[in-house]
């Protein structure tokens, strides 16, 4: 592999993104930046994102819902992300790359679920894995830890829990409901996990727990005082999502863009216009029938 995962030439690591955890309390701890992670699916989009210095990629599994064209993340499988993660790690040189395990991935036997996060570590070339879920995954996460295989937590808001939720609803709201995704979100911790992303909870909410962890948190949904922040790209540049959630900032409008270009080259070839001559190959003895025509001239 090109990219050596030691400190010192500009890849973030594991360790890196634990470093940049502020704690308000310490007198050592100094304000860090925030950390940014954005989802990527492909290549191009790994190879921009990474050269944007974006410090985390993640290959999450809303591949299932906006490249896959699926209704939930619910159909998308381990050989899916595998083959998207093989795409972002040749993407990417300096980012953290981290593979959701999807549905279905980590629902069977313990050994089996650490088998799947193997295969997104040694087939995807994943750095790290992200498993959905708080303290029903105590000790998945602490295996994957044992097996060496750094782990997100996700709480809150986990969008494979969609049928048992009845839909995909802002989590935490009640006093009962916050004290269960506190307890998520500190079980978690306390496995082993070196992050945990927050989604779709009250920004309150996400500060306390962001307060009383030790690990960064990442939130989609959970307002500003998280460590960090994760969007799924195809909201941040607009690319063919049809419903915008209160959280998404778009910062394009990539399905503007596209449809324009569509529509201008089929108009462009209807007409005529495209390809010109410019934009043909000529034979060998054209070219040479045009050079005399230019010396004459
Ligand atoms: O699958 C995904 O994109 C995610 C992020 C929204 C955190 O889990």
């Amino acid at each position: 592999m090109s990219v050596a995962p030691h400190a010192g030439n500009g890849k973030i690591t594991v360790p890196d993104i634990l470093s940049r955890k502020f704690h308000p309390l310490s007198a050592v701890s100094e304000k860090q930046p925030k950390i940014t992670c954005i989802t990527a699916y492909d290549y191009p989009t790994a190879r921009l994102l990474d050269e944007a210095g974006v410090d985390i990629l993640l290959v999450g599994d809303s591949l299932g819902m906006v490249v896959l064209g699926y209704d939930s993340t619910l159909p998308v499988t381990l050989e899916d992300i595998i083959h998207h993660t093989r795409a972002v790690r040749r993407g990417t040189r300096r980012a953290l790359v981290v593979a959701d395990m999807p549905y279905g991935s980590f629902h069977v036997s313990l050994d089996e679920s650490v088998r799947n996060a193997v295969r997104l570590v040694k087939e995807g070339g994943a750095e790290a894995v992200k498993v959905e879920g708080g303290e029903r995954r105590i000790e998945l996460i602490a295996r994957l830890v044992d097996a060496e295989i750094p782990v997100m937590g996700h709480v809150g808001l986990t969008p494979q829990s969609v049928n048992a939720l009845g839909g995909f609803q802002v989590q935490g709201k009640t006093a009962d409901a916050a004290r269960q995704v506190e307890r998520d979100a500190r079980a978690v911790e306390a496995a082993g996990a070196f992050a945990v992303v927050l989604e779709s909870m009250p920004r309150e909410l996400a500060a306390r727990i962001t307060e009383k962890l030790h690990i960064p948190t990442i939130g989609i949904g959970a307002g500003p005082d998280c460590d960090g922040q994760v969007l799924v790209f195809h909201d941040l540049v607009g690319y063919a999502t049809e419903h915008k959630a209160k959280f998404v900032r778009q910062y394009a409008n990539l399905s503007a863009e596209i449809s324009r270009a569509a529509s201008e080259y089929c108009a462009d070839v209807r007409s005529g216009r495209f390809p010109s001559d410019a934009e043909s190959y000529h034979s060998a003895g054209e070219l040479r029938e045009r050079a005399l025509a230019r010396a004459r001239s």
